[in-house]
């Protein structure tokens, strides 16, 4: 992860660009020989890249649904980019109200009967909460902040659904107040929970199972932090009946950007067998369960994931064999989806400033943002592509490095094929819409970016751009 992303070889670009942007790198491109190349020069700039003659434009499939290259420009939702920029300012992250729709109904259409509810973390947002619930969503939430987020949102207590490891008293009370559904994930909670007044419950399980997925985002291993031992769970399941709630069902949830079902359907087969254990031991069967979310979305043409209908249907198919197989009743379902409702329906736009030739292997384009706004590179060696929205029909040519304004060796992306870029060039980076602005900082008292949501020509604002004095107004002078 940590070598250079730039091919020093005389390879075919393409090669490269494949074998850079996807799981595994090619050998050969680690060689420290030098590569012959020539210059990508802007007309009068001075300023070169490196030259490399071959056409890639990232696929519009990586974009939201109603993006288009109209007249040589990037358009969402049928508004131009540079009409957005120029509109809202840059870093500017643009949700299309349309693929957001698209994938909820994907959901329901797919497991009908079950309760879906959004993983509010992937972009906490009142009007996309809003929006999610008119689409028939609940809300999970984890924090106190994220459940006044979807209370406000116009979820009702009957669609939320409460985690967290560590959960406050003043969280549980605020979730017994909105008549949520807690998800217990410690032993203490069981009478902390019967306390607040909470009423109905789910008790989170660690299956075991080692989803293929970055380590931060892998929660189902024995040892996670999150949820409980099977036989802990086993012991907070009789604890929460002794103390007067309503142990409702289980909760797994094994990670998140999962690219494939196997560690699910195990999940789920798991789940059952231990439901059947429960049923043994304790004499009591779950009438909920929560398989959690997971499932991820391309962030570059050699990324694969599973379609939101595959996916669902595989496991529900699993899951209702697996729980017939123990001849266990049917449980209620509930899924708690997050970055494939959102993920492919954000894009970054910022705005190229300066363009620099580092050394004979690198040009940097740097943009108006990066890490505070996008973390993932840093955080998982997330990998992302871009073009050039106000000329993206134009010859892609040069290879760059992104990277943003930040007192750090950030790369946004370690390389990327556009057309030879010039200050003021905005700059599109698709799959952005989740995990990202959620996570981000104000490193450097840098603010961060606005969003707006686009439909059928309008942009919305849905969050507002921080100013620098909203930062200073924290410090006390
Ligand atoms: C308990 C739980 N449910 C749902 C989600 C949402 O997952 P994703 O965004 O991968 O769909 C997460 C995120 O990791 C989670 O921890």
């Amino acid at each position: 992860m940590a070598t250079s992303p730039f091919c020093t070889l005389g390879r075919r670009v393409d090669e490269c660009a494949r074998s850079d942007s996807g799981s595994t790198r090619a050998p050969s491109c680690r060689s420290p020989v030098p590569r012959r190349r020539s210059q990508c020069c802007r007309p009068g700039s001075g300023i070169a890249a490196t030259r490399l003659g071959t056409l890639t434009t990232p696929p519009l499939d990586l974009f939201p649904l109603s993006a288009r290259i109209e007249q040589g420009e990037l358009t969402i939702g049928g508004v131009p980019a540079t009409e957005l920029a120029g509109e809202h300012g840059t870093p500017l992250v643009v949700y299309c109200e349309h693929t957001i729709r698209e994938q909820a109904r994907a959901y329901r259409t797919a497991a009908p009967e079950a309760l879906v509810v959004y993983g509010t973390k992937a972009f906490p947002n009142v009007q996309i909460v809003r929006l999610l619930h008119e689409e028939g969503f609940g809300a999970d939430v984890s924090t106190q902040g994220e459940l006044e987020l979807a209370l406000r949102a116009g979820v009702p207590g009957d669609r939320l659904v409460v985690h967290g490891n560590n959960k406050s008293d003043n969280e549980l009370q605020a979730a017994a107040g909105a008549g949520a559904l807690v998800v217990l994930d410690a032993p203490d909670e069981v009478e902390r929970a019967a306390a607040a007044g909470v009423r109905g419950v789910l008790v989170r399980v660690t299956a075991g199972i080692e989803a293929d997925t970055h380590e931060a985002v892998r929660t189902g291993y024995h040892g996670s932090k999150f949820g409980l031992p099977p036989d802990d769970a086993v012991e907070v399941i009789a604890a929460g009946r002794e103390a007067g709630l309503d142990v409702l069902g289980l909760h797994v949830h094994i990670g998140s950007q999962l690219v494939d079902t196997t560690a699910s359907r195990m999940a789920v087969e798991w789940l059952a067998a231990f439901a059947a254990d429960c049923r043994r031991r304790l004499d009591w069967t779950p009438s909920v369960v929560d398989l959690g979310g997971g499932l991820g979305v391309r962030h570059v043409d050699t990324d694969a994931a599973p379609t939101i209908e595959d996916f669902v249907i595989e496991l529900r198919r699993r899951f209702q064999e697996a729980w017939a197989g123990h001849e266990l009743p049917p449980p209620a379902l509930i899924l708690e989806p997050g970055r494939s409702i959102v993920g492919r329906a954000g894009v970054t736009i910022y705005r190229v400033g300066v363009v620099k030739r580092a050394s004979e292997a690198v040009t940097y384009l740097s943009i108006d943002g990066g890490a505070s706004d996008n973390p993932r590179p840093q955080l998982y060696g997330a990998q992302y592509t871009a073009l050039l929205a106000n000329r993206a029909s134009e010859e892609a040519g040069c290879a760059y490095a992104v990277t943003g304004k930040h007192c750090e060796e950030e790369v946004l992306i370690r390389r990327v094929l556009l057309p030879s870029a010039r200050r003021g060039d905005l700059l599109a980076v698709p799959a952005t819409g989740a995990y990202t602005l959620a996570m981000g900082s104000n490193y450097n008292v840098v603010p961060l970016p606005a969003a707006v949501l686009v439909a059928a020509g309008v942009a919305r604002v849905i969050r507002r751009r921080q100013a620098v004095e909203d930062l200073l107004a924290w410090d006390v002078e």
